[in-house]
């Protein structure tokens, strides 16, 4: 039977629908000409966009389309129906970052497409062309055909024309983006969440990831064959992964490409391809520094839950108060202050009251203290995944923090993927994905209501990072990945390399909550971390954040006056970075220009090997002495002995003709501070 079946459908097919003529490709390139688009129809009327870069072919023909819960998918019978071409070009001022001004020149390259079936449906792929890569995306206008709209996926593929090197982590998994690492071929890439970062065979390296991700979910990817990844959306409570009404476009999937790592982390695409700041005068967030009530309970000394072993009480927090006045540090991280955290707290966030301090916390006391020294408290929310709970009291949540002259408030949404908590309006429950639209939604909420009393927000277990930060600046950083706190825990700390991935992976996505400066390089149970100490300064330059922690406890810091200096001067708003070096997973120094001031500060880390690094100073301003002050790994320093510790700080007088060449230990790292010489 099965045959005749087959030979049925195939005649019926072709005498609804004869073939189509092939399309002449249509072409675009960035305005310096190097990176060129084709968007091409078969004979099928099959799209398919492919991506050049100096003549040569980094994507081939990868095709277009999306599959829908209730409707036929878009893929065949499509025609070209006209293009446009815009150029751009301006260069904004970012309030905080890595970089103060940011230029965005873009040559936008509109494709227009029809079905030729009944249903007639249309739209528009609209590429952005620069010099380091392509941003893309669809965009539906609204019509007869797609009132309402139900994405079971999108069938977007991104056909890498060589294999190479992939770095990725997997997606859908429970722990959700907290994943080490993966480096295999790119032909043996599994299911992978972005970014992926890839160094193509002819060392070509290539950043596969999405912007703007707002009402829509996160794209994952999932290799079909050879070295084709194709999207694969994040699901959703119901069947659909999507659900538009009207007219919808997709987030921007972004492809930037360079000759090596450095040249990937200097792109500003994603930030470029997000709307402009929508919350105004951004003045009253002040970057800077916290210390925090918080190592101790992640190592398991103190509890979040009320007790003998409660952390956040009146005397720890004080302590902590003076430990930051004392240090000029600007803020102060409290958790487990409110009510809610008694029990199983863990994927269970119903109880938790955001304006609710426990009977030990005397938020009115404490707040007036810390201002009495010059400092601020930062309050945390943690959700435990219910996140329609946190929805219902956003305002008075974050009313009691400005109410209470915080700055900033900790977010956190630890359950397992899949399994937040959200109720509608009508009763009706669901569990959404972390990356789901549903989230991505939430996280605007979130965003929105804090702006309103002048409050910016730190989100663990958050949705990835697509750029958002330019749009709503109060979204000041995120964690998303193994941070510091891998490093307290017992079940598998953080390798040495683990940093050198993040800068050319997770760091493409934004400011990340690492939690550096552990100069104990303990964890719990007196545990070693894989680390040694002037990696720790190191980090403070290498991962970025405006808002910077000092993980360790004042007890800790205590001990070690020398390293804390650096800790002390080292900023966290740049007005310029300079990747100077690097290779993926293996070693990289970064070199940042402070704002508002003429100081350098240059960190690198290695991974388990030692390595040499030499650089030249010709970021520095010709002409001008730097006094340089060298925390570098001890000639014996080694993550694996005793001599973690070792370190040896120097000062010298250079200049912008010098160079350095410094050892990096095993596990090891160094930081320099250059400011002008008196
Ligand atoms: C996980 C977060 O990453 C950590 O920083 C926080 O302390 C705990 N959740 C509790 O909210
Ligand atoms: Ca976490």
């Amino acid at each position: 039977m099965k045959p005749i079946r087959f030979a049925l459908g195939l005649g019926l097919a072709l005498a609804a629908a004869p073939a189509l003529a092939q399309q002449a490709p249509v072409t675009a390139s960035s305005p310096d000409g190097a990176v060129s688009v084709a968007v091409t129809i078969d004979g099928d009327g099959r799209a398919a966009y492919a991506v050049t870069r100096k003549g040569k072919q980094i994507i081939a023909p990868s095709r277009l389309g999306f599959l829908f819960t209730d409707e036929a998918k878009i893929d065949r019978r499509l025609t070209i129906t006209g293009q446009e071409v815009r150029d751009f070009d301006e260069t904004w001022t970012q309030p905080w970052g890595e970089w103060a001004n940011i230029r965005n020149r873009y040559r936008e390259f509109k494709v227009h497409l029809k079905e030729t079936t009944a249903l007639a449906r249309v739209f528009t792929v609209t590429f952005r062309l620069y010099e380091d890569g392509v941003g893309f995306r669809y965009e539906f206008p609204q019509q007869p055909n797609m009132a309402k709209t139900n994405i079971a996926d999108e069938l977007t593929e991104f056909a890498f024309a060589q294999d190479g090197t992939a770095w990725w982590k997997p997606a859908f998994l429970w722990n959700r983006e907290e994943y080490l690492y993966n480096k295999t071929p790119l032909s043996a890439v599994s299911t992978a969440d972005t970014p992926v970062t890839i160094k193509l065979a002819d060392g070509t390296h290539v950043a596969l990831h999405e912007a703007a991700l707002v009402d829509y979910s996160g794209m994952a990817v999932t290799r079909t064959e050879g070295t084709t990844l194709r999207a694969n959306l994040t699901p959703g409570a119901g069947e659909a992964k999507v659900r538009k009404t009207g007219g919808w476009s997709t987030p921007w999937r972004t492809l930037i490409i360079a000759d090596d790592a450095p040249g990937i982390y200097h792109s500003h695409l994603m930030l470029n391809l997000n709307e402009p700041n929508k919350l105004g005068d951004m003045s009253w967030f002040k970057p800077g520094k916290f210390a925090g009530v918080w190592w101790n309970m992640i190592k398991g000394e103190w509890s979040w839950a009320r007790g003998p072993k409660h952390g956040a009480t009146n005397a720890n927090v004080k302590k902590y108060i003076d430990f930051a006045a004392a240090n000029g540090v600007p803020d102060v991280l409290v958790e487990g202050w409110n009510v809610g955290w008694d029990g199983d707290w863990f994927g269970n966030g119903w109880d938790m009251d955001f304006a609710k301090p426990t009977e030990d916390f005397d938020v009115k006391a404490l707040a007036a203290y810390a201002r009495k020294k010059g400092v601020r408290l930062i309050g945390h929310h943690e959700t435990g995944g219910a996140a329609t709970h946190y929805d219902n009291q956003l305002d008075k949540a974050f009313k009691f923090a400005a109410d209470n002259g915080y700055m900033v408030v900790k977010t956190g949404y630890v359950t397992d993927a899949g399994q937040i908590e959200r109720v509608d309006a009508d009763g009706r429950k669901y569990r959404e994905w972390h990356q789901g639209q549903w989230m991505t939604n939430h996280f605007v909420r979130v965003a929105e209501a804090a702006a309103k009393y002048k409050i910016a927000f730190d989100s663990h277990e958050p949705v990835k990072g697509t750029g958002l930060q330019r749009t709503y600046p109060n979204w000041v950083a995120r964690e998303g990945m193994r941070g510091m706190e891998y490093n307290a825990w017992l079940g598998g700390k953080n390798p040495p390399e683990h940093e050198a991935n993040l800068v050319f992976t997770r760091m493409l996505e934004g400011p990340m909550d690492f939690t550096p400066g552990v100069l104990s390089l303990k964890g719990a149970e007196n545990s070693d971390l894989l680390s040694t100490v002037a990696k720790q300064l190191a980090l403070y330059v290498v991962i970025y954040s405006p808002v910077q922690m000092l993980a360790d406890t004042p007890e800790n810091y205590a001990k070690f006056p020398k390293e804390m200096k650096f800790i002390r001067d080292v900023p966290t708003d740049w007005q310029e970075t300079r990747v100077l070096n690097g290779e993926i997973g293996d070693y990289v120094t970064i070199a940042r220009k402070e704002r508002g001031g003429e100081g350098w500060y240059v960190g690198a880390v290695g991974d388990e090997n030692a390595h040499t690094v030499s650089f030249k100073l010709d970021f520095l301003t010709a002409g001008k002495r730097y006094k340089a002050e060298i925390y570098r790994d001890g000639d014996d320093a080694d993550y694996r002995t005793d001599k973690r510790h070792s370190i040896a700080i120097e000062s010298k007088v250079l200049t912008s003709a010098d160079s350095l060449t410094l050892r990096i230990a095993p596990g090891g790292g160094f930081a320099i501070r250059l400011v002008p010489a008196k």
